[in-house]
C-alpha cells in the first residue's frame, strides 16, 4: 500500500499519463522487481495480430524471405500482408503500425530498381510516421564496399520520420538464412511482448544494428592460362573465353566468380595531371594505406560516380554542378578543384571499386583447379562516343600468363539436379557459361539425365560461341537436343523464345515428366521473354488459364525446377 502523499503523486501521475506512458511505467516497474510476481498496471495491451512485410528485391532473396516469414507469422496467428515495394501504395505508409522491411542493396550501394520509388518516397521528408513500429532486414554482400547500404539508410530514415524500432536492423551477408531467421524470431518475440513499440525510449534501448557473421570469402590469385575471343571476324561483339588456374579453388556448377577491375592507367595519369597530386604520397583510405597512384589505379571507383558523390563534390568545391552521374575526370576538367588538398578531401569520400560477377563456365570435375569465364565486352554510347564497361574492358586486356585475383560467389539457387534428371537450358550469348559448366560436368561424370540446350546470338557464322564443343556434345549424345536462334540471319528477328514456342509440345512433355528448366544470361529482355513464353507454353499445352499457368511455374520454382541466373 502507498502512503497518502505517494498515493496522491501516483494517482496524479496516472491521470496525466497517456496509454503509452502507462504501459512504459508498467514495464519499468516490472523490471525493477524481476524476481517477484509484480501485478501489472491494468492497461490493456492489445496483442499484435497484423503486420505488413514489404520487400525490395533484385534477385528474389528478399521476396523469398518475406513469403517465408509471412507463413511463419501465420502459424503464430499473426496475419502478414506481403507486398513488394514496387506494388506498395505509398499513401498507406502513414497508416502502417507494424512494418517489416526486407531490402537488399545493389549497384554501387543503391536500392534495387523495384524499390527505388519506395526508397525515394521515405527520403522526402515532410511527413511523419508516428504510429510506425518497424524493423529492417538488410540483405547484402560483404564483398561490396557499401555493405547493406540501402538497408542502413532505410532503417535510419524510418527513425527520422518518427518510427520506433521493434528490433534492431539485421545486416545479412550472402549466406543470409541463419541471420535472417534469427532476426525474424526476435521480431516475433518482441511482437508478443507487451513492451512492443510503446515507448520510444524503452524500445530504442540497444538498437545498434546487428551485423552478420562475414561469409569470409577466400581470395584466390590465379594464373591466366588462356584468353580467346569467341566471336569471329565480322561480329559486332567481343566475347572473351578466359581460363584461370588456381590451386585449391573450390566451386560448384552454377557459381560465379567475383573480380575487382583496375582503372585504366591513361585515366589515372590524366587525373594525377589535372589535380597535381603527388602520386607517391601515402594516404589512408578506409583504414588502409595506399600511395595516391595505387588508390586511383586499384581502389577507388572513378567512373559514373553516384549522384550522392557528385553532390559532395559540388559542396566541397563550391561549384554549381547539375546532380547527375559523371566520371571523376570529367568533373575535374569542367569543375576543377582548388588544389591537391581539396582533391584529397574528395577522394577520401569516394567509394571503392565494386566487384563484378561472372558465371563460371567450367566444371570442377572436368577442369580441375581451373575456372573459366565468358565475358562480353560491355559497350555503350556516351556523348556521341563509344565507351566500354570498366571490368569487361579490363578483362579483355588482361595478359595470358598474368595473375588475376578473384573470389568464388556461390549460387545455391542454380544447381544441377541429380544425375538422372532431365534438364532444359536456355542460355543465349554469355548465358552459355552456366550450361558449358553443366554439360562438361554431366559429360565428365557420365550423368544419365537428358540435356536440351537453347542457344542463340546475332549470326551463326560469327556468334556461335563454343560451336565445336556444342557440336561434339550433340554428336556424343551428351546433348539430347539443341535449338539455335540467330537473330540476324534472316529478315525476321529470331530469338530463343521463338525456338521454344516451335517446340511447345515437347517442352511441356519434358516438364510434366519432371524436367528442370534453367535460364542464364541477360535479365531484360531475354529472361523476361523466355519466362513469358514458358507461361504461354504451359497455358496452351496444358489447357490452363493464365493464373493456372502461373501457379504451375511457381510450383516448379518452389521445387527448384525453374532456376535463373540472370543479370
Ligand atoms: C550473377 C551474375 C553473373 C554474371 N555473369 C556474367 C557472365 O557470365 N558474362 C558476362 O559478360 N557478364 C556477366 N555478368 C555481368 C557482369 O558482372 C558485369 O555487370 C558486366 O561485365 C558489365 O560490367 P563492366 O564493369 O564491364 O561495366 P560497367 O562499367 O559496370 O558499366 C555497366 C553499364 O553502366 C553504364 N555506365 C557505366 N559507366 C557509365 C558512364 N560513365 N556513363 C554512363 N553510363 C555508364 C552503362 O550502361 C554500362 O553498360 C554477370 C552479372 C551477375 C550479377
Ligand atoms: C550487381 C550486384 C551489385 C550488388 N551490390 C551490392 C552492394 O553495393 N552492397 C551490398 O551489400 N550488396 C550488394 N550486392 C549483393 C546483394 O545485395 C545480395 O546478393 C542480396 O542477397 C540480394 O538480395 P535480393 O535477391 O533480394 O535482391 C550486389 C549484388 C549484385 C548482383
Amino acid at each position: 500500500m502507498l502512503g497518502e502523499a505517494n498515493h496522491k503523486i501516483f494517482s496524479d501521475l496516472i491521470k496525466g499519463s497517456s496509454k503509452e506512458e502507462l504501459i512504459w511505467m508498467n514495464e519499468y516497474i516490472t523490471k525493477l522487481l524481476p524476481a517477484q510476481n509484480t501485478p501489472s498496471i491494468a492497461v490493456a495491451n492489445s496483442a499484435v495480430n497484423k503486420i505488413t512485410i514489404v520487400y525490395g528485391t533484385e534477385t528474389g532473396n528478399s521476396k523469398r524471405l518475406a513469403t517465408d516469414f509471412a507463413s511463419k507469422a501465420k502459424q503464430k496467428s499473426i496475419h502478414a500482408k506481403v507486398i513488394g515495394m514496387d506494388q506498395y501504395r505509398l499513401s498507406d505508409l502513414t497508416k502502417e503500425e507494424y512494418l517489416l522491411a526486407l531490402i537488399s542493396t545493389h549497384g554501387e550501394g543503391e536500392p534495387p530498381i523495384a524499390a527505388k520509388k519506395f526508397y525515394d518516397h521515405i527520403h522526402q521528408n515532410g511527413f511523419k510516421l508516428n504510429s510506425l513500429k518497424y524493423s529492417v532486414l538488410a540483405l547484402g554482400d560483404t564483398s561490396y564496399p557499401l555493405y547493406c547500404k540501402t538497408g542502413e539508410e532505410m532503417d535510419e530514415q524510418f527513425e527520422k520520420l518518427g518510427g520506433v524500432r521493434i528490433a534492431p536492423m539485421q545486416k545479412c551477408d550472402v549466406e543470409y538464412e541463419e541471420d535472417a531467421n534469427a532476426w525474424f524470431n526476435e521480431v516475433m518475440e518482441k511482437l508478443s511482448s507487451p513492451k512492443i513499440g510503446v515507448s520510444q525510449n524503452d524500445v530504442l534501448v540497444n538498437v545498434a544494428p546487428i551485423t552478420s557473421k562475414k561469409s569470409g570469402k577466400q581470395t584466390y590469385t590465379g594464373d591466366v592460362l588462356t584468353k580467346i575471343n569467341l566471336n569471329d571476324r565480322g561480329s559486332s561483339k567481343e566475347t572473351w573465353h578466359i581460363e584461370i588456374a588456381a590451386e585449391g579453388v573450390e566451386y560448384l556448377c552454377g557459381d560465379s566468380i567475383g573480380i575487382v577491375p583496375e582503372n585504366p592507367s591513361k585515366i589515372v595519369d590524366a587525373i594525377l595531371n589535372v589535380t597535381g597530386v603527388d602520386p607517391s604520397k601515402i594516404v589512408n583510405f578506409k583504414n588502409e594505406a595506399f600511395t595516391f597512384y595505387d588508390l586511383l589505379k586499384h581502389k577507388i571507383n572513378i567512373f559514373y560516380l553516384t549522384e550522392r558523390l557528385v553532390k559532395q563534390y559540388a559542396e566541397i568545391t563550391q561549384h554549381e554542378i547539375p546532380i547527375v552521374r559523371m566520371n571523376l575526370l570529367d568533373l575535374l576538367k569542367i569543375y576543377p578543384v582548388k588544389d591537391a588538398v581539396q582533391f584529397e578531401e574528395i577522394v577520401l569520400k569516394m567509394n571503392a571499386i565494386s566487384p563484378r560477377l561472372y558465371t563460371i563456365a567450367s566444371s570442377p570435375t572436368a577442369h580441375e583447379e581451373e575456372v573459366h569465364i565468358v565475358v562480353v565486352k560491355d559497350t555503350f554510347e556516351l556523348n556521341g562516343e563509344t565507351e566500354f564497361g570498366l571490368c569487361s574492358d579490363y578483362l579483355s586486356k588482361i595478359l595470358e600468363e598474368g595473375k588475376q585475383k578473384f573470389f568464388v560467389q556461390p549460387n545455391k539457387r542454380f544447381r544441377l539436379p541429380a544425375p538422372d534428371k532431365n534438364i532444359i537450358m536456355v542460355g543465349p550469348g554469355t548465358g552459355i557459361a552456366a550450361f558449358r559448366s553443366f554439360l562438361a560436368e554431366r559429360d565428365a561424370t557420365g550423368a544419365t539425365g537428358k540435356n536440351w540446350l537453347f542457344f542463340g546470338g546475332q549470326k551463326f557464322a560469327n556468334d556461335f560461341l563454343y560451336q565445336t564443343e556444342i557440336q561434339n556434345w550433340y554428336e556424343t549424345g551428351v546433348l539430347t537436343k539443341v535449338n539455335l536462334a540467330f537473330s540476324r540471319d534472316q529478315k525476321e528477328k529470331l530469338y530463343v523464345q521463338h525456338k521454344m514456342l516451335q517446340n511447345s509440345a515437347e517442352i511441356y512433355d519434358w516438364l510434366l515428366n519432371g524436367a528442370y528448366f534453367f535460364v542464364c544470361g541477360t535479365k531484360d529482355p531475354m529472361s523476361v521473354d523466355v519466362e513469358n513464353t514458358l507461361l504461354k507454353i504451359i497455358e496452351q499445352q496444358g489447357n490452363k488459364t493464365s493464373e493456372e499457368a502461373k501457379k504451375f511455374l511457381e510450383q516448379m520454382e518452389e521445387e527448384g525446377r525453374y532456376e535463373k541466373d540472370v543479370y
